[in-house]
C-alpha cells in the first residue's frame, strides 16, 4: 500500500557553495510558508593554497562527493554558485527601447564591461526598471538593466563536478545573489556586503535588492594566516587556530591583530572605496554594512571594522529568514557566516 503522506511531503533544495577552503552544502525546505534549514554539511578542500590559482576539480569532486556519503541529504536537486571572482555583472542604463532591440544593444554594451571575447561567456540579462519621462527630473524614458556574464568553461566544469557526483543542477547562480536572497531579503536600502573568503573578499553594494557594483580583492583568510604565521613565527596550523580561536578580541587577541592589521586595514579600505564609489555615482548614501564568510567569524572582527568604518557593521544572519532546528542551534550560530553563500543558493525557487 502507498502510503498517502508521501505527497505531503515537503520538497527540499541544497545550495552548494564550492569555495577555495571549503565546500559548504545546506538542505532547505518549506514548512508552512517558512523556509526551514533540514541539514548541512562543511567539508575542507584539501591544501587549498595550492589550489589558488583555479579549483583542482578532482579534488573537488572528491571532496563533495564525500560531503554527500556523509551528510545524508534526502534530496539530490541542488543550486550552486560561481564565485565572484569568476563573474562580471553590471547595472547599465539604455534609452527606453522594446524587448527585442534592447536584446540586440546588450552585446554591444556587454563589450564594455566583460575582459572576455563575448563568444567565451554564457550573458544573461533583465530588466530591473523603466524611467518614463513623466516623472520629475527625467528628460527621455530609459530602462535600467542587470547583465551577469559566467565563462562558459566555468559552467561546463561545473556540470561536469556535480554529473560525476550525482547530483541534480537545477540552476546555476552569482554567489552574491544567494548573498542577497539570504541576508539582505525584501530590504530595498543600500547595503553593502562584505564576503570575505579564503582565497579572496569580494564587496558588493546592493540598492533596491540588485548588486549594483561589486569589486573583488585578493586578500582573505589563508592570507591572514600566512600573515600571521609569519609576523609571529609559528607555524601556519598555528596561525589557523589563533585566527579561530583567539581572534582579534581581549588581551591575547592584542597580539594576533598587530600582526594581520594591515591585512584587514586593506580590506576595510578596499571596502570604503567600492562604497564611496557606488554613493558618488549614484549619490545615494549606504545605509549599513554586512560581513560574511568564513573570516566573519573571526572574534572580534566586527568590532574592529565598525571601529573603522563610519557606517553600522553587523555579522549577516541568514537565521533571520531561515528556521534552524533547535538541536542545531549552537553549532550554527558560530557558521552563520561561512553558510550564508548555501543558505541563499538552497532559498532559490525553481
Ligand atoms: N572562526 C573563524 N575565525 C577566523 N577565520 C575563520 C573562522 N572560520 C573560518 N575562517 C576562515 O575563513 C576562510 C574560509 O572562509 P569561507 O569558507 O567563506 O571561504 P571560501 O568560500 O571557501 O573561499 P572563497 O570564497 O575565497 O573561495 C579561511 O581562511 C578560514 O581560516
Ligand atoms: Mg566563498
Amino acid at each position: 500500500m502507498a502510503f498517502q503522506w508521501f505527497k505531503f511531503r515537503s520538497k527540499t533544495m541544497l545550495g552548494v557553495d564550492i569555495g577555495t577552503a571549503a565546500i559548504k552544502v545546506t538542505e532547505v525546505g518549506k514548512e508552512g510558508g517558512r523556509w526551514v534549514l533540514k541539514n548541512y554539511g562543511i567539508i575542507a578542500i584539501p591544501d587549498p593554497v595550492s589550489l589558488k590559482d583555479g579549483f583542482a576539480d578532482d579534488a573537488i569532486s572528491a571532496a563533495l562527493k564525500e560531503l554527500i556519503k556523509k551528510s545524508n541529504f534526502s534530496s539530490k536537486d541542488c543550486v550552486a554558485s560561481i564565485p565572484s571572482f569568476n563573474t562580471f555583472s553590471t547595472v547599465i542604463e539604455l534609452p527606453y527601447l522594446s524587448e527585442k532591440d534592447i536584446a540586440r544593444a546588450i552585446p554591444f554594451e556587454a563589450k564594455k564591461y566583460i575582459p572576455l571575447p563575448l563568444q567565451e561567456v554564457n550573458l544573461d540579462w533583465s530588466i530591473l526598471s523603466v524611467k518614463d519621462s513623466t516623472s520629475s527630473n527625467v528628460q527621455y524614458p530609459s530602462v535600467e538593466v542587470f547583465i551577469a556574464a559566467v565563462p562558459k568553461d566555468t559552467v561546463e566544469r561545473y556540470r561536469i563536478i556535480f554529473n560525476r557526483v550525482g547530483l541534480r543542477l537545477k540552476a546555476l547562480e552569482l554567489e552574491n545573489a544567494a548573498l542577497i536572497r539570504a541576508l539582505i531579503g525584501n530590504d530595498q536600502s543600500s547595503i553593502g556586503v562584505v564576503n570575505m573568503g579564503g582565497r579572496s573578499t569580494s564587496i558588493f553594494v546592493a540598492y533596491k535588492g540588485v548588486v549594483r557594483l561589486s569589486r573583488n580583492y585578493e586578500v582573505g583568510g589563508f592570507e591572514i594566516t600566512q600573515a600571521l604565521a609569519r609576523s609571529l613565527k609559528v607555524s601556519v596550523d598555528r596561525a589557523e587556530s589563533m585566527k579561530k580561536k583567539i581572534g582579534i578580541e581581549g588581551n591575547e587577541g592584542g597580539t594576533v591583530l598587530k600582526a594581520i592589521n594591515t591585512e584587514l586595514d586593506r580590506l576595510i579600505v578596499e571596502g570604503e572605496r567600492t562604497i564611496e564609489t557606488f554613493e558618488d555615482q549614484k549619490k545615494i548614501k549606504v545605509e549599513k554594512i554586512i560581513l560574511t564568510g568564513g573570516l566573519g567569524t573571526m572574534p572580534g572582527i566586527h568590532k574592529y571594522f565598525e571601529s573603522k568604518l563610519h557606517y553600522p557593521v553587523s555579522v549577516g544572519d541568514p537565521f533571520a529568514r531561515v528556521i534552524a532546528p533547535q538541536g542545531l542551534s549552537p553549532v550554527i550560530k558560530e557558521l552563520t557566516p561561512t553558510l550564508s553563500v548555501s543558505i541563499g543558493l538552497a532559498m532559490r525557487e525553481i
